[in-house]
């Protein structure tokens, strides 16, 4: 195809929706395209099963962070949402990054918009803003220091007791935080469309019907879901719990791509997914899982749709991702 005709269509519907043939072997041709064109696959856990196996590197928001500023490699391809792949290309303005859907947003990063919290911001002029990385980058150059769920006690306990401070966008996370170091952060009201509906009453039936089970829970998950939890934290962390722990059998209130990384690492464990409020009896991200191994391939191949970045927004939004990476090092939570 005309890589005109890619770019239009990129346009038109965020990916590449190109017929495959069906006997072509995706697994064969992703693998032949990394050597080609020195590409690595990032993946967060939440992608399907499929895209997990093919990844060089699969992890939280914070390794995937580190990897995207460590690799030598020339193209990012990254399974996971937009304001992921983002994050690299801040950090990696020389490469090319890729996200085989444009569409891959995220709740929590669109529940905060720019000119509603820069008003916010001003309104609360003498408060240090700490944002979680699932947000925009203009969220992120109007922050003073990023983290992610797995650096954000060690990132609040860096700052002055005396220092009142803004947290954004997840007021899940942030409540959670207040509760671990005794701070009184000022809360963005937003929440992620996946962890705000875990069933409090269906995951305490099957705490009944599996009395020896544990509950693991992700930080964005609300209060309740998170008190009645055994154990709480980022997904590396959560995967590193289940598989070293004594308990063989957990329910996992977090999106369900987790399981797929539990049941490889730990094969003679019981992994039950915490089920939401709705009718289903799992939790999917729509957002994550909308890449897909075919997207995955065409993107690589057509190396669109790539992430491109304004300079000046890119510089602002890059400082306080360094203030992040440099705080975590310093804690010894990465290499
Ligand atoms: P972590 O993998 O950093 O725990 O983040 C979870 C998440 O919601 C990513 O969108
Ligand atoms: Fe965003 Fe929630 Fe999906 Fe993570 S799981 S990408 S926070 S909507």
């Amino acid at each position: 195809m005309n890589i005109e005709i890619a770019k239009e269509k990129i346009l038109e519907n965020g990916f590449l929706n190109l017929e495959l043939d069906p006997s072509l072997d995706l697994f064969v041709e992703i693998e032949k395209l990394k050597k080609e064109k020195n590409a690595i696959i990032l993946a967060h856990f939440y992608q399907e099963p499929d895209i997990q196996d093919i990844a060089d590197y699969i992890g939280d928001s914070l390794g995937l962070a580190q990897k995207a500023q460590s690799t030598n490699a020339d193209m990012i391809v990254f399974a996971g949402v937009h304001f992921m792949a983002e994050t690299a290309k801040i950090l990696n303005p020389s490469k090319k990054v890729l996200l085989p859907d444009l569409n891959a947003g995220c709740s929590l990063a669109d529940s905060a918009p720019k000119d509603l919290f820069k008003a916010f911001k001003e309104k609360h002029s003498d408060h240090l803003v700490i944002s979680y990385i699932n947000c925009s980058a203009d969220i992120k150059a109007l922050s003073d220091i990023i983290c992610t769920s797995s650096n954000a006690e060690a990132i609040i306990n860096s700052i002055p007791l005396d220092q009142p401070i803004i947290f954004a966008p997840d007021r899940n996370l942030g409540a959670w935080l207040n509760k671990k170091t005794g701070r009184n952060m000022l809360l963005w009201n937003g929440a992620c469309m996946v962890h705000e509906i875990f069933s409090l009453e269906k995951i305490t039936k099957l705490k009944i019907r599996h009395p020896e089970a544990q509950v693991l829970a992700h930080p964005e998950c609300e209060d309740a879901i998170l008190r009645i939890s055994d154990f709480v934290g980022s997904t590396t962390q959560i995967l590193k719990y289940a598989v070293s722990s004594s308990c063989n059998t957990f329910i996992v209130a977090t999106e369900t791509g987790i399981l797929h990384q539990m049941q490889k690492d730990a094969p003679n464990k019981t992994f039950i997914p915490a089920p939401p409020t709705n009718n289903c009896a799992c939790n999917d991200c729509p957002h994550m899982k909308l890449n897909t191994l075919e997207k995955l391939y065409l993107c690589m191949k057509y190396e669109l749709p790539e992430i491109l970045m304004d300079e000046n927004l890119r510089i602002a939004s890059k400082k306080p991702i360094d203030r992040m990476l440099d705080i975590s090092r310093a804690a010894g939570l990465i290499g």
